[in-house]
């Protein structure tokens, strides 16, 4: 998405208040860093990176990635949340990657009370999924969060071509979009020019509250992108 389209699509702000908060220098701090997790959020190293406002978004986020039912590979934990309602689709397994020591721990846990058996991995996803197979996953939920500057709105495009690799045929694909009503051209470009040819959305309602520092629309795309 192009600056200004940014600026059209009422993003700006969120472009502003990301960078306002600064990333640290050094994106390995983001494992050792402090969560810091309260009833409705988690924040780490200052940053908003989850809210649970977001809970209606991440069932149907999850919902999709469930469609195939299978394996199923989840990117950050966060909050648990999508994590809680892909465990209530008879998928046969779920691996799941978070990069923060501190949220790590919360996934432990989450393992240890799940009723499907969950497969946690340490790291950051650009040093784990390498080690995974091709053509392994029925269904794949990719929701991390800027680390870099560089990254703003824009942290799930270098994963786009790893989802189509790891996915099996007829295997879908969604992600935390950041985009309020459609997929955008800037968007299908990236998917295209990883494999993808099969992209569809719904539309998903959400009511973020008047405080929220990275959305302010009343809607949010649910990708479904098919192998
Ligand atoms: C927005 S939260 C995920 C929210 C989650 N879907 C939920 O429902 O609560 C993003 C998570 O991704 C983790 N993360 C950020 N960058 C990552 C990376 N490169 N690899 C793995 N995990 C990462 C963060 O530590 C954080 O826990």
């Amino acid at each position: 998405m192009i600056r200004n389209d940014i600026a059209k699509a009422g993003l700006q702000k969120t472009l502003n208040t990301r960078e306002e908060i600064g990333f640290s220098e050094n994106v390995e701090s983001w494992k050792e860093s402090k969560a810091i997790f309260d009833e409705h959020s988690l924040r780490i190293e200052n940053h908003p990176v989850m809210e649970d406002w977001e809970d209606g978004y991440m069932k149907h986020l999850a919902k999709v990635a469930s469609l195939r039912q299978g394996r199923v590979l989840e990117l950050g934990f966060g909050m648990g949340i999508s994590a809680k309602y892909i465990q209530e689709n008879p998928i046969k397994q779920h691996v799941i990657i978070e990069a923060n020591n501190d949220v790590f721990d919360k996934l432990l846990e989450f393992k240890r009370n799940a009723s499907i058996e969950v497969l946690p991995l340490k790291g950051f996803w650009q040093d784990i999924t390498k080690d995974l197979e091709d053509e392994s996953f029925d269904g794949i939920l990719f929701d991390t969060y800027p680390l870099t500057k560089e990254e703003v709105h824009g942290n799930h495009f270098p994963f786009f071509s790893e989802a189509y690799r790891l996915l099996k045929p007829g295997g879908v694909f969604t992600y935390y979009s950041d985009e309020p009503e459609n997929i955008s051209d800037f968007h299908k470009e990236k998917l295209v020019l990883s494999g993808f040819s099969n992209i569809n959305f719904e539309l998903c309602e959400v009511e973020p509250p008047k405080n929220c520092e990275y959305w302010t629309h009343k809607t949010i795309v649910v990708p479904i992108i098919i192998k």
